[in-house]
């Protein structure tokens, strides 16, 4: 295990993803909690992060010293390079806080950390955080890189294995980082490859059995793919005494929720209850508009059908979830104000303390791309692993204003055309999430003679890492221009086709 110590930087989590991608479990941990954290996990390496305060505040957050005397190897990022510093008896000058940029270091010295990847006397780019910074190294720590800015861009104490660095090898803008940092895991800390789906799904499912004994366990699933991962590795751990209940809300895209079903109880023999709610939404939605009442609304019918669905099982112990690793992490903040609801994501909350349930999260310690790896890793098809993320509230915030079964119709053809086109071109993979949206609108146009008067139609597509920012994607016009002339042609109750060109922020990703 590599313990990463987080000051709160954006990028923390990044720093775990690229540890694990070189085959070794990491933890992050805040660090006021590293102290216990330290004990409990036992790493073979610590990584300290970067972070927006300046070591030079009062009371801004440093490390426990039990880091330093533990005699493993360290590897501090940006604000964790300060602290370091700080920490070891260095200087630190600044009180500007920290921003990023492009800039390229000049490796000054041979380094464990540059082995195999950076030589001596050459330029390479890198992210380096402006900001603070160290003007005296404690002893024994030197330089490895300067850049222009940056007189300590690297510095280490190879004897001691602590490396520090000014700038984010973390992030895919410093294009050797990953390579850095399977350098400190590998080379300097000497650990193993111990962290692979295979592995992971050995040790989960010995995990679950443990846990459930011989009790019941029920799971919802979203047609998403976490839901379904963890639904299919829980059954190969318990088999039976699992059933997935799933909810049809009717805000499914075209097929959706055939292929669930069809997955489920046909490839994999998993017991499957698919309840067919689709008119109980449509009713308790009909003439609401205002986007949180719409979400509320699913939110609570949801659990109302799954929970009517349970007892008719006769109950069960445990609930399944699809928690991930990044719902987990305790986020370091430094505000300390309430943060505004945006929107407020449907989930099953509530449920299992109305239920009494206790909960099954095989999936709470993986990032998403180690979901899809494991859905792989089960034979679950690529089609369904590599799928874009849908939200709960599913069609119904993707048409602004009232739904009706008619408008959910139109949507869904519309939607369906546009994605095919996207495989088709084999743009799918590139692009974080891709859908249409029906607005509450028409417009004037032309068929043959006659004249229309039909809805308009959104397309949206966005490229992103983490859903937190993003940007539109930037189609050829060939494929914008053929995309909407099939949809006008092909579905009924569309004439006017136009695309989004809005990032986030200042745009969410879906409408609602
Ligand atoms: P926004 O629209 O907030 O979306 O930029 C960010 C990501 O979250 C998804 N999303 C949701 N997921 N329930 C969900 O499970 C929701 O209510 C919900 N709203 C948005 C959205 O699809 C995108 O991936």
């Amino acid at each position: 295990t590599v313990l990463i110590v987080d000051f709160g930087s954006q990028v923390t989590q990044l720093i775990a993803r690229r540890v694990r991608e070189a085959g070794v479990y990491s933890e992050i941990v805040p660090f006021n909690r590293a102290s216990e954290a330290l004990e409990r996990l036992q790493p073979k390496a610590i990584i300290l992060s970067g972070g927006p305060a300046s070591v030079t505040a009062e009371g801004s957050p440093r490390a426990p010293q039990g880091v330093f005397e533990s005699g493993l190897p360290i590897l501090s990022i940006c604000y964790g390079q300060q602290t370091t510093a700080v920490q070891l008896g260095g200087v630190v000058e600044g009180g500007h806080p920290a921003e990023f940029g492009r800039a390229d270091v000049v490796i000054k010295e041979p380094s464990a950390l540059f082995e195999g990847v950076w030589e001596v006397g050459k330029r390479y780019p890198v992210w380096m955080s402006h900001g603070d910074r160290v003007t005296q190294m404690p002893e024994g720590i030197t330089v490895k890189a300067t850049s222009e800015n940056a007189p300590f861009a690297v510095a280490t104490d190879e004897k001691r294995r602590i490396y520090t660095t000014m700038f984010h090898p973390e992030v895919v803008h410093t294009p050797d980082g990953a390579k850095l940092l399977a350098n400190f895991v590998h080379r300097i800390a000497g650990i193993q490859n111990d962290w692979t789906m295979a592995h992971f799904r050995t040790a989960e499912i010995a995990k679950i059995r443990s846990q459930v004994g011989g009790a019941r366990v029920i799971s919802g699933l979203s047609g998403g793919v976490d839901s379904a991962v963890a639904s299919v590795l829980i059954h190969e751990a318990i088999g039976n005494q699992l059933t997935c209940i799933f909810v049809d809300h009717g805000l499914l895209r075209q097929n959706e929720a055939e292929e669930v079903v069809r997955l489920f109880r046909e490839h994999y023999n998993i017991p499957l209850v698919h309840v067919d709610a689709r008119e109980r939404f449509l009713a308790a939605l009909a003439g609401k508009s205002d986007p949180e009442a719409k979400r509320k609304i699913i939110g609570g019918l949801f659990i109302d059908v799954f929970e009517e669905e349970a007892r008719k099982l006769g109950g069960a112990d445990f609930l399944a979830q699809g928690t991930l690793y990044p719902d987990v992490i305790e986020s370091v903040s430094f505000t300390g104000g309430p943060s505004v609801t945006i929107k407020s994501h449907h989930n099953v909350g509530g449920l299992p303390e109305r239920m009494n349930l206790k909960l099954v999260e095989p999936l709470r310690e993986l990032f998403k791309d180690e979901v899809r790896a494991l859905g792989r890793e089960l034979g679950l098809p690529e089609t369904f692993v590599g799928r874009h993320p849908f939200p709960g509230p599913g069609l119904a915030i993707r048409i602004p204003g009232e739904i009706t079964e008619e408008k959910l119709n139109i949507l869904r053809q519309a939607d369906a055309i546009y994605l095919d086109e996207i495989r088709k071109a084999g743009l799918y993979d590139e692009i974080w999430q891709a859908f249409a949206v029906l607005l509450p609108v028409r417009t004037v146009g032309v068929m043959g003679d006659a004249r229309t008067y039909e809805y308009v139609c959104a397309l949206r597509a966005v490229t992103s890492t983490d859903g937190m920012t993003a940007d539109y994607y930037p189609f050829e016009h060939a494929f914008l221009g053929a995309t909407a002339t099939r949809i006008i042609n092909e579905v009924r109750g569309i004439n006017r086709v136009v695309y989004d060109i809005t990032s986030k922020p200042p745009g969410t990703i879906e409408w609602e």
